[in-house]
């Protein structure tokens, strides 16, 4: 079965086949990923995702991974963990992820994440791990660590440098921006140790507010899978009832004009959602929200958010009931991931003259 059949797919989620998997004839590669926990998010979407998808009218390579091994670092049922991959390798491909022209793959499926993962440990500190700002936030939520949530950042390095070539690009949201400087430190710290090996991978974060999108429930918190208060997220799966009673709870203020301004962080966070969805700017939105109380607004954008949804939604409950069609894209996946993998894992064994046999 093909993914178009599947989706019944339309313009915007049309696959793009004209690409081959050649390397040889790509310009430079991207490699991103995203963890199976929870849901999809509107900020995994403008942060990341949506730009995921823009790249694959580009001639770049693209290696995107479902990282469920980053997953483990906070208690995880076995069931939701399983059920949370099959829903998040639709939902990629429900957005538009073409997994005949991007390489989608499960991390836990290509062992040299690990592997490489212990080498990269020994090259940083534990008082270095300790100051990256996600750490602080989780650890800050758990009595006792986990010694998983500390290492989280060295995994991730290992998941980026197996995969890094001269210019690979790593598009993230800004809440990923130490993690990679993390990276390109590990990165360098192999070369200087080992005779060089990895390139400088570059971050790539959008420079406009996609790069942090707000929580509806607390403008000075990300958009957050982990946030025990699901009204504070909107799901990409989300039916329009949902979305409209999650916008009415949303948090504004005191003064019922639209407008954005520092003073006004959680309007301008809707507003900035607002034209995100509707590929606006700032003055579109007044425009479009001109004359409406901020809880009539509200309205406007739930409405908004659920018709650029809709699509997704769609073609996400279509490919959620083909299971067996999704563990064959991943399975596919892994071949390509691994025989990329192996060859940078060769490479370091070479360098760290470790013995095989
Ligand atoms: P994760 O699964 O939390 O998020 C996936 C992507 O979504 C972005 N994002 C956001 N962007 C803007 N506003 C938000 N509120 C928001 N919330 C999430 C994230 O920045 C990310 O780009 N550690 C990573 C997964 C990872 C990874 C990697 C990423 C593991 N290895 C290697 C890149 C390269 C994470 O937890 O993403």
């Amino acid at each position: 079965m093909t993914l178009r059949k599947i989706c019944g797919l339309s313009s915007s989620l049309v696959c793009h086949r004209r690409f081959l998997h050649d390397t040889k004839a790509r310009s430079s590669r991207v490699f991103s990923g995203v963890q199976p926990t929870g849901n999809l998010h509107l900020g995994n979407y403008f942060g990341a995702i949506q730009r995921w998808v823009e790249l694959q009218e580009t001639d770049k390579e693209l290696i995107f991974c479902i990282v469920d091994l980053h997953s483990l670092t906070v208690p995880q049922r076995r069931a939701d963990l399983s059920a949370n991959i099959t829903r998040l390798t639709a939902g990629l491909l429900a957005c538009g992820i073409d997994p005949e022209r991007a390489t989608l793959f499960l991390q836990s499926a290509v062992p040299q994440h690990t592997q490489l993962g212990w080498v990269l440990s020994c090259l940083t500190t534990m008082p270095r791990l300790g100051q990256l700002p996600q750490y602080r936030e989780k650890a800050a939520e758990h009595g006792e660590v986990p010694l998983g949530l500390y290492l989280y950042p060295v995994l991730q390095a290992a998941d980026i440098l197996l995969y890094s070539q001269e210019q690979t690009e790593v598009p993230v949201g800004q809440d990923q921006l130490q993690n990679i400087q993390l990276a390109q430190h590990l990165g360098k710290a192999f070369n200087r140790q080992f005779g060089k090996l990895f390139p400088h991978p570059k971050a790539v974060v959008d420079e406009d507010a996609g790069g942090r999108v707000r929580s509806l429930r607390d403008p000075s918190r990300k958009m957050s899978k982990s946030d025990p208060d699901s009204r504070s997220c909107v799901y990409l799966n989300d039916p329009p009832e949902r979305i409209r009673s999650k916008l009415k709870l949303a948090l504004t203020d005191f003064t019922s004009e639209v407008f954005a301004s520092p003073e006004r962080p959680a309007v301008t966070a809707l507003m900035t959602l607002h034209a995100l969805a509707a590929g606006l700017t700032l003055e579109g939105v007044r425009s479009a929200a001109a004359g409406l109380t901020t809880a009539q607004y509200k309205l406007l954008l739930a409405d908004v958010l659920a018709e650029r949804l809709a699509p997704v939604r769609d073609a996400w409950a279509r490919l959620e009931a083909e299971p067996r069609y999704l563990s064959q894209v991943l399975e596919r996946g892994r071949q390509r991931a691994a025989e990329e993998a192996e060859v940078t894992w060769r490479a370091v064994v070479d360098r760290v003259q470790l013995r095989l046999s």
